[in-house]
């Protein structure tokens, strides 16, 4: 929908992406920047170098919103100086829509991330324009030529949810699911895998439910036919739904080779009441089972989860439920988020009812008694030698280098050579509560 009709011509030339968000707004902006290179513009390292700058967004709690406005404020002086176009684009692009104007003027187009394929049009038309129309078929971009990382890749399987557990907004940014077929899933690896990617990661808000379109084969069926192409070595998925995950992908886990003995299981809340009112549409005692499940299948699984605590009505002994999961699981990593009410979730509509400094307190002793599980089991890893992904140099410490293990787990370690993009064998020596530390071991030396 066009707003404003503008005659003035203007062409960037050069673009800036910031994106926030999950793993599947990283590979859109990955997508976007391929659609922008096709159309003649080249990649600046700051927006004060770019004439297009896009702001790819999250809508999934308030916080992440408001970090699209505090970039939108910074901006707004830049482009009284500077003849430069601002567009937004991604999940609080699908939920504002034209809001976005009203609160922020100096933006000039708002594209959902079900119109990208729009995205040529909308950078040089001049126009204020809203494209948030909803598709119900795929709708294949171009495959990105340039990634954030030469070695792990992110490749989306399938988009959108049909879940619409009550605290989520996302059934309402990203839309009905829609799967990607199979047959171009596979080219797109296989490209990778011909261009030296080592890792790929297949995303969607539900991977349990991907479907080819054409053939109706799921993504077990998927990992088959990924774990064959040659050159690739790891294979992960995220994320997948309790509800969803059955033996056969456990099965799958353990005897396809390069798919990683890692697993992303968002439990949400350890309560039976909790999890009713979120429409998680399992029990504690369901998620317990899956757990054994897994990990009698692959007994060596690293297990990660999401956890929202001060949902409405959660009270103390709800939240109990929850540490005892934590007890009872030993997740190697969890992701913690305090509840906040999105618009038109079915939750928003419940009194928001544990005060703030309540909220705060539960998930400071949530993270505490995470930290304690952690520090234990990190504990237990010193003198091992693992097969390690080394994926850049450390933050903290660029004089260390920096990677993952099948499981996950973040290693910072030290080698007189350098290894990125390189599987190497690293032996463990020390530990914290969020990574591990170690130092590299050559081939044929004594660990
Ligand atoms: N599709 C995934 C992830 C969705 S968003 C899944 O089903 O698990 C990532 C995480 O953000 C969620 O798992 C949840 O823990 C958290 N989250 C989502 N909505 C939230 C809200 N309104 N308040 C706080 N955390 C939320
Ligand atoms: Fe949101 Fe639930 Fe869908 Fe995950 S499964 S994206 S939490 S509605
Ligand atoms: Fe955020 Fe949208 Fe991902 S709301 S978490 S960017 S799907």
């Amino acid at each position: 929908m066009t707003l404003v009709a503008n005659t003035k011509h203007f062409s960037p030339h050069t673009y800036y992406i910031h994106t926030f968000g999950c793993q599947m707004n990283v590979n859109d902006s990955e997508h976007i920047a391929e659609i922008l290179h096709q159309a003649g513009l080249r990649p600046a390292n700051s927006p004060e170098k770019s004439d297009l700058i896009i702001i790819n967004t999250c809508a999934v709690r308030e916080k992440s919103e408001e970090k699209l406005f505090s970039f939108l404020g910074r901006l707004k002086t830049y482009k009284k100086k500077k003849n430069i176009r601002i567009g937004v684009t991604g999940c609080v692009a699908q939920l504002r829509r034209e809001e976005i104007f009203r609160k922020a003027p100096h933006v000039d187009f708002v594209v959902g991330p079900d119109n990208y394929y729009r995205l040529q049009e909308l950078v040089f038309s001049g126009n204020k324009e809203v494209a948030t129309a909803w598709h119900t078929d795929w709708r294949e971009l171009p495959t990105p030529l340039k990634r954030t990382s030469p070695i792990s890749a992110y490749v989306t399987i399938m988009e959108g949810c049909n879940n619409f557990c009550t605290y989520c907004v996302v059934p309402f940014t990203r839309g009905r699911e829609k799967y990607r077929p199979l047959n171009l899933i596979l080219d797109e690896i296989k490209k990778l895998a011909d261009s030296g990617y080592q890792e790929i990661h297949l995303l969607g808000q539900n991977v349990n439910s991907y479907q080819d379109p054409e053939s109706g084969q799921d993504l077990v069926d998927l990992l088959e036919r990924v774990n064959q192409i040659e050159g690739l070595q790891w294979i992960r998925f995220i994320t997948s739904h309790p509800r969803n995950f059955h033996r056969r992908l456990a099965e799958a886990m353990a005897h396809l080779e390069k798919v990683c003995h890692q697993l992303h299981l968002p439990v949400q809340a350890g309560s039976n009441k909790i999890l009713t009112l979120m429409k998680r549409q399992y029990t504690r005692e369901e998620y317990l089972e899956k757990i054994a499940l897994v990990r009698e299948l692959v007994p060596d699984v690293s297990l990660s989860t999401d956890i929202i605590v001060g949902f409405p009505g959660e009270e103390e002994e709800d939240f109990e439920q929850t540490l005892d999961i934590l007890r009872k699981v030993q997740f190697d990593n969890i992701f913690s988020f305090r509840y906040s009410p999105r618009p038109r979730t079915a939750a928003a509509r419940l009194p928001d009812s544990v005060p703030l400094e309540v909220k705060r307190e539960r998930l400071v002793r949530l993270q505490n008694w995470q930290r304690n599980i952690q520090l234990a089991k990190h504990k237990a890893l010193c003198g091992r030698v693992m097969k390690v992904l080394c994926t850049g140099r450390s933050k903290k410490d660029p004089s260390q280098f920096s990677g993952r293990n099948e499981a996950y787990q973040v290693i910072n370690f030290a080698s007189p050579r350098d290894v990125f993009g390189q599987f190497v064998q690293v032996k463990i020596i020390d530990y914290g509560p969020y990574s591990l530390k170690g130092e590299l071991v050559e081939s044929g030396e004594k660990s």
